[in-house]
């Protein structure tokens, strides 16, 4: 995506509300196109970017639309502070910061021939859209691919619209709900409780689990009665961020940098330190 430690100035062509608090935005170059780099990805599914707005800071995003996508990037923002609630105030039109692709992203190449599991819960669900767009542009290399998504409401689910196309290219979605209301016909209980509706070969899967430390732990649940080894599941982990590559140390996890050496990691090199 043209020189990665350069902030460049992009202009939100579009918002939608997802829920009470997430907004996706549309995000695109004025003036070009994002560039491509030799997969022919603007990013890798798991990476991220950082968005912001000077005076008001950069926040670690991870883009949500398909990796071959040159024309925008979406990404998909919670409200929880500064940069945050600055984001959510703006309005179509509007002119953002953005930088990177930064991190290393789920290991696509580990990942071919293989059935795939993507557990995550509420607005962990990002990086695993961009991966799911990126087997569905790839669909001979992938066997059965699951998401395993829950949320605590039925209007905490995001990319609801996008996950009835993903079916369509025969993705299979199981969703799960923690406080339903009189109109939700689902699953209700825990992402954890979801491991008996999964049909796959589990000495040839991956999985991948994204979202907010306390639920990792409880994933682990899901992945482990699956008979999936460590080696093969992969975590993306959410960290306080500031420079994006490396210099400032405010990403650190054990002796890892969660900016360089992750986002994503393997469950075993992580196991204990989600916190
Ligand atoms: C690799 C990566 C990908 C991410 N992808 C997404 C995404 O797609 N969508 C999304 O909404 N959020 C995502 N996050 C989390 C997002 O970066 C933070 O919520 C955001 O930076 C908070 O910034 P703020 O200035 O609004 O909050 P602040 O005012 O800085 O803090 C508000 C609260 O958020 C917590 N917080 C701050 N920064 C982070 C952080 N980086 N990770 C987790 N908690 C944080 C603080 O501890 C505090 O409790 C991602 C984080 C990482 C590291
Ligand atoms: S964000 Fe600065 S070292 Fe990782």
């Amino acid at each position: 995506m043209d020189n990665i430690y350069e902030p460049q100035i992009v202009k939100i062509t579009k918002i939608e509300e997802q829920s009470p608090t997430v907004k996706v935005f549309r995000l695109e170059k004025i003036g070009g196109k994002f560039k491509k780099g030799e997969e022919g990805l603007v990013f890798r599914p798991g990476q991220f970017v950082l968005v912001g707005q000077i005076g008001y800071g950069e926040s670690p995003l991870g883009p949500l639309s398909s990796p071959y996508e040159n024309k925008y990037i979406e990404i998909a923002v919670r409200k929880t502070g500064t940069v945050t609630n600055y984001l959510h105030s703006l309005k179509e039109g509007d002119e953002v910061t953005l930088r990177g692709p930064y991190g290393n992203g789920f290991p696509l190449d580990f990942m071919e021939g293989k059935d795939i599991v993507c557990a995550t819960g509420g607005c962990g669900i990002p990086p695993i859209s961009a991966l799911v767009e990126y087997i569905i542009k790839n669909k001979e290399k992938f066997g059965r691919v699951y998401v395993l998504y829950g949320a605590r409401t039925p209007e905490e689910l995001l990319m609801k619209e996008k996950m009835e196309d993903w079916k369509k290219d025969g993705i299979k979605i199981i969703l799960t709900i923690d406080k339903p209301d009189k109109n939700w016909k689902g699953q209700v209980g825990f992402v954890t409780d979801l491991v008996k509706e999964i049909d796959i070969d589990e000495a040839n899967a991956v999985a991948t689990m994204c979202g907010p430390g306390p639920m990792m732990g409880a994933l682990e649940k899901v992945l482990r009665p699956l008979g999936i080894s460590d080696r093969r599941i992969f975590v993306s982990m959410e960290r306080k961020m500031q420079c994006g590559v490396g210099k400032c140390q405010h990403c650190t996890t054990g002796k890892k940098y969660v900016c360089l050496d992750g986002p994503v990691f393997n469950y075993d090199e992580i196991e204990n330190n989600w916190d």
